[in-house]
């Protein structure tokens, strides 16, 4: 990869091009010695066994790591942290993952790789005890807590919620491009500029060169990343903004979509590109954190929930069939039940058709972590109802708006093969999951009429027609 953009402090270069794929081979930042630079660049590789499913834990895994401010390598001896997502359906797997921890004890023991985390089935496994304490590996985790990976690398715990699904990783068929880097918000709750730093964006040709390198050798699906895509500006003084940056990537790529996006940063302009351009996936995550005017103004978010409604309504005008998510923060310090009951009303106004929703955690060194001992501090019970409200509420809507679908022919793109249970697992041109009966491989699209559906994804029946 050689679209390299930015530099640390020693002046080594930070790639910021992150294309998670089983093949060969993102060029991580490389200090002496021909290794990251540890000191300015955590660097995390994520190795995956087994099934769709771990293939999908490993992607909310990967937006945790991506979140917390580490670069993605391919190479355990790159890698300060290894997350090794492992399966246990066959007898030689836990010998297979015993190849791989003796391996990683070694590079443990020469000062190359730093933790080791081991997740997934064989975590879930009695097993897993003998391999802790025998390879002295650092955290366990099994499958229905892998969100515990976000407490271990520093990000806030993340109680188990509906995830919206995220573009699949494995083989060459989606590409991530991150298109900037770090935060120039200061949310009161959030590490992640003190991890990051302030934002550093990718000139525009530099990512429209990658996009155009990508797309040529296979690439069929691009997501741009960032902490806040839509806050992107052309370092090199064209005047260019994200909705430039966009419009220019949706000529190049045949499939695209972008997240994280701050609702201060996000254009009418752009929020109407999306419905305009046949190559942009008609799905936004826009954070809210909250309903209420008072916690949006103790957290710094800079915007009204009204602006924010305003926003939703351009979406929803410009991509009717869209979907949209969210992320949403429950218990901030001096939360009362009234700004709860705000929170709940903007879901009911937004019908989001997923959300994250987080109970809040103090992250030591942000603001809000300091009023977390304070009298305005939210119980532990009343943060947990709250959540459970609001979860609630975005599944009903979500389950609504998704019985809408039935009934309706959509070409689904192929993200995961099928797996066990003959389904494939796609995604429509609106961004909605679609469980779908095909042999098609990942990468391709099918088309499907829309037979049922839950709250968090559709189901499809037969494709007609073969798959392109
Ligand atoms: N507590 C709870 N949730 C948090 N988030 C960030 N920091 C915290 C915290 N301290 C959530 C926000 C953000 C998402 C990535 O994580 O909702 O949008
Ligand atoms: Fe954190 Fe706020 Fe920046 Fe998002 S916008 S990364 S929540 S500081």
């Amino acid at each position: 990869m050689s679209s390299i953009t930015k530099t640390n402090k020693n002046n080594t270069p930070i790639p910021l091009v992150k294309k998670p794929s089983l093949t060969p081979t993102p060029v991580p930042a490389v200090g002496p010695g021909g290794r990251p630079d540890a000191e300015s660049t955590r660097t995390a590789c994520i190795r995956t066994f087994g099934c769709q499913m771990n293939v999908h834990d490993s992607d909310r895994m990967r937006r945790m790591i991506l979140d917390a401010g580490y670069t993605e390598v391919t190479r355990y001896e790159d890698a300060d942290l290894v997350v090794l997502n492992t399966c246990y359906v066959r007898e030689n797997a836990v010998d297979r993952v015993r190849g791989h921890l003796g391996e990683l004890s070694r590079l443990k023991r020469e000062g190359r790789v730093k933790k080791v985390a081991l997740t997934g089935c064989i975590g879930a496994a009695e097993e897993s005890r003998q391999l802790e304490k025998h390879y002295s590996i650092d955290l366990i985790l099994g499958t229905h807590n892998t969100y515990e990976l976000a407490e271990f690398i520093g990000l806030p715990g993340m109680e188990e919620t509906h995830t919206p699904e995220l573009p699949g990783t494995e083989g060459e068929h989606t590409a991530f491009v991150t298109i900037m880097t770090g935060c120039n918000y200061k949310c009161s709750y959030c590490v992640v500029p003190s991890v990051r730093g302030r934002m550093v964006c990718r000139p525009m040709e530099n990512v429209v060169h990658e996009v155009r390198r990508l797309v040529g050798s296979g690439t069929r699906y691009v997501t741009l990343l960032g902490q806040t895509v839509d806050a992107w500006r052309d370092p090199e003084g064209s005047g260019n903004k994200f909705f430039d940056l966009l419009g220019r990537v949706a000529e190049e790529a045949p499939r695209v979509w972008f997240t994280t996006s701050h609702p201060s940063n996000m254009e009418d302009r752009t929020l109407r590109l999306i419905g305009e351009r046949e190559t942009i996936v008609g799905k936004l995550h826009l954070p809210v954190q909250s309903g209420s005017d008072r916690m949006l103004k103790a957290m710094h978010r800079g915007y009204k929930s009204d602006r924010y409604r305003r926003k939703i309504e351009v979406f929803r005008e410009a991509v009717p069939e869209g979907t949209l998510s969210t992320d949403i923060i429950v218990g901030h310090p001096g939360e009362t039940e009234e700004d709860h009951e705000e929170t709940l009303r903007l879901v009911e106004d937004c019908s989001f058709d997923s959300a994250y929703v987080f109970k809040f955690s103090p992250r030591s060194g942000t603001e809000a972590a300091g009023l977390a001992k304070s009298p305005g501090a939210v119980p532990e019970g009343v943060a947990q109802r709250r959540f459970l409200e609001v979860l609630r509420a975005v599944e009903q809507n979500a389950f609504k708006r998704n019985q809408r679908k039935i009934g309706s022919t959509e070409e689904i793109y192929i993200r995961h093969a099928k797996n066990g249970n003959g389904r494939a697992v796609g995604e429509t041109w609106s961004g909605h999951a679609v469980h779908v009966p095909t042999t098609a491989k990942p990468g391709g699209y099918v088309t499907s009429k829309i037979e049922s559906a839950g709250p968090h994804v559709l189901y499809a029946g037969e494709p007609v027609g073969p798959p392109r």
